[in-house]
């Protein structure tokens, strides 16, 4: 949820500091900082709260330059303790430790109160400075820096991704991953830490992913790696696909506008190779795929947010197209129930970070209710969590997704979902070659109809201005377009701050109706599908409640536009498959020019982190 980023090297470190919050924002704003050891291995340090633009202007603001070749810094996401300076990371021990923390140590508080027994005192409200002081006093009875690491982290429960220098060891960074992401990139002029690889591209394309419990000593020419049991351990160095310019924003003003205008070629990529002229590519999904999808019974979805709503509309597509029976749950439920999981269930992951803590808890929490199952995880993160702890991958190939609000990651989802779909019709011989040829022609046709969709754009911009006083509105769909509201809805709720709710259109008459007036404007998704009538209905019973209505529709739908309910139609002529990727476009854009006018921060929109990786 936090953002980290550290280095040790030949050169001042402060610019590439700042560079990395910059690119590590996404993960949380609330406040920021960093901290080096300057000639005479002393600490210096800035934090700023807001923005890492608040912490730049404060370094320019300052007399004295902070100048030094090893540092840590801090891109903040609170849990403990509001957004203040005093909060913020880096935290200092003694003046003899420093560090930054990504995570949650739960028993902080026994531990602090040990702590002050031993005359430690506290700055801060956090459960980081915790870390800071048992380190320091680890230090007393150890003769190394990382040994004395390995000392203090016995006494914490929860998680952590850690960066820790030393003013008693300058020329080393600790770095200590439990349940928070953390890699080593390794450059010509140093080495490093950071919470992701986009923190680090302008140094180097070489990257050590820790795992779980890795403990690493990081000096300008040497990295030693041990594991959770302190055993010397070789990890292997990957080299990353990512183009630095993939993470700068081009021609557009927002992160979330290029990202929705980046699905046609998101779509195409996560396409490429896994289909051929007339079928699915059954090995896209791992060389076990083909024993384990013949073998499952029925599929379970866990996930969050976004990617809860993908794995919604998956649901329908699997039990409808596939004939496989699938339940769906958020993870943060999942995790803390003792559901009941029969042999032979496939069990997917879906996430765009595959870091999502509640994701991959409920994923561990599934492994050990019964191993008789099989793991898939569907993921825009080729080295995550989920793929280390996942039996099959699937990868999205959206690219990075810097947006807060997830709309590319949603897209190809929902592309891999349908594979999924496709794949295991087949594999049950449930689907035929005809039906399947279908199918990957509709999916051929994604990128075009996107781009269609995207056209949609000035029409969509005017109807935004009529959300600009608004406080609520509802979004109504029938089957996978019920998911799609719930997207649409999300969306909205996210970066407009306006309360959106989604309901299936059919339920809207045993409570919700209620709410309906002229200030609560209802966005519906009309689809030319053998529910179109019964919508079409609900419309009525909706419109006669005086309700101001949008309605984006197939055209071939043919709802009739009457006062106070505006119809757009969107495409024509989609199927089962590509309807739900074809709808989410127009929402995409709404909630985007809704957040325009009422002048929020799109990207980062407020007490919101782009993955979460705290419970
Ligand atoms: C989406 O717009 C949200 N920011 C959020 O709901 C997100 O989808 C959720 O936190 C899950 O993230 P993941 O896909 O990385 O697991």
């Amino acid at each position: 949820m936090c953002g980290i980023v550290g280095g040790v090297t030949n050169n001042d470190i402060t610019a590439l500091l700042l560079e990395g919050l910059n690119r590590l924002e996404y993960r949380g704003y609330d406040s920021s900082g960093l901290i080096v050891l300057s000639k005479n291995n002393t600490f210096d340090r800035a934090r700023s709260v807001g923005k890492v633009k608040n912490l730049e202007d404060n370094l320019k603001a300052r007399d004295q330059k902070i100048l030094g070749n090893i540092g840590i810094a801090h891109t903040r996401w609170a849990t403990h303790g509001e957004p203040s300076i005093s909060n913020a990371h880096p935290h200092i021990s003694m003046n003899s430790v420093s560090l930054v923390h990504n995570g949650i140590i739960e028993n902080y508080i026994d531990l602090k109160n040990d702590q002050l027994n031993k005359g430690y005192s506290f700055t801060s409200e956090t459960d980081t400075e915790v870390i800071a002081h048992a380190i320091d006093f680890a230090m007393k009875s150890c003769n190394t820096l990382i040994s004395s690491v390995q000392l203090a982290i016995k006494s914490f429960s929860g998680s952590y991704g850690l960066g820790i220098i030393s003013s008693k060891y300058p020329d080393q960074i600790i770095a200590a991953r439990k349940g928070s992401p953390l890699i080593i990139g390794i450059g010509k002029n140093g080495n490093y830490i950071a919470s992701d690889q986009m923190a680090l591209l302008s140094v180097t394309k070489e990257f050590i992913i820790l795992e779980e419990g890795d403990i690493a000593e990081i000096k300008i020419n040497k990295i030693t790696i041990y594991d959770l049991d302190g055993i010397l351990v070789n990890r292997p160095i990957t080299i990353s696909k990512l183009k630095e310019g993939q993470v700068d924003l081009g021609n557009y003003d927002h992160f979330m506008q290029k990202e929705i205008f980046e699905q046609p070629q998101a779509i195409r990529d996560t396409l490429e190779s896994r289909i051929t002229k007339d079928s699915v590519v059954i090995s896209a999904f791992g060389h076990k795929a083909e024993t384990i999808f013949k073998e499952a019974k029925q599929v379970q979805i866990v996930a969050c947010g976004t990617s809860f709503n993908a794995g919604l509309v998956a649901k329908y597509w699997l039990e409808d197209i596939a004939k496989i029976s699938c339940n769906i749950e958020v993870a943060s439920e999942y995790r803390y129930r003792h559901p009941m999981l029969l042999d032979h269930t496939l069990f997917i992951t879906l996430s765009q970070s595959g870091e999502t803590a509640d994701t991959v808890e409920a994923l561990k929490t599934a492994k050990i209710i019964n191993n008789n199952i099989s793991t898939l995880c569907i993921t825009n993160s080729a080295e995550s969590s989920l793929t280390r702890l996942s039996d099959l991958t699937f990868l999205t190939h959206a690219g990075p997704e810097i947006g807060v609000a997830s709309t590319k990651a949603f897209t190809t989802q929902l592309v891999s979902l349908a594979l999924l779909t496709c794949t295991i019709g087949k594999l049950k011989n449930i689907i035929n070659k005809k039906q399947e040829k279908k199918i990957i022609d509709g999916l051929k046709r994604l990128p075009g109809l996107v781009n269609e969709a995207l056209l949609q754009e000035v029409q969509i911009k005017d109807l935004a201005i009529r959300f600009k006083d608004t406080n609520s509105a509802l979004f109504l769909g029938r089957g996978t377009m019920h998911a799609i509201a719930m997207e649409g809805a999300l969306k909205l709720k996210e970066i407009s701050y306006i309360h959106a709710e989604a309901y299936p259109a059919g339920e809207l008459k045993h409570g919700p109706i209620a709410l309906i007036d002229r200030d609560m404007p209802v966005i519906a998704i009309a689809p030319n599908d053998e529910l179109l009538g019964k919508l079409k209905s609900n419309l009525q019973e909706v419109k006669s409640r005086g309700s101001q209505m949008i309605v984006f529709e197939d055209t071939n739908s043919k709802v009739e536009a009457m006062d106070a309910m505006e119809v757009i139609p969107v495409t024509s002529n989609l199927g089962r498959i590509t309807a739900p990727i074809i709808f989410t476009i127009p929402l995409q854009l709404l909630s985007y020019h809704v957040a325009l006018i009422k002048g929020t921060d799109v990207d980062k929109p407020r007490n919101l982190a782009k993955s979460v990786t705290v419970e």
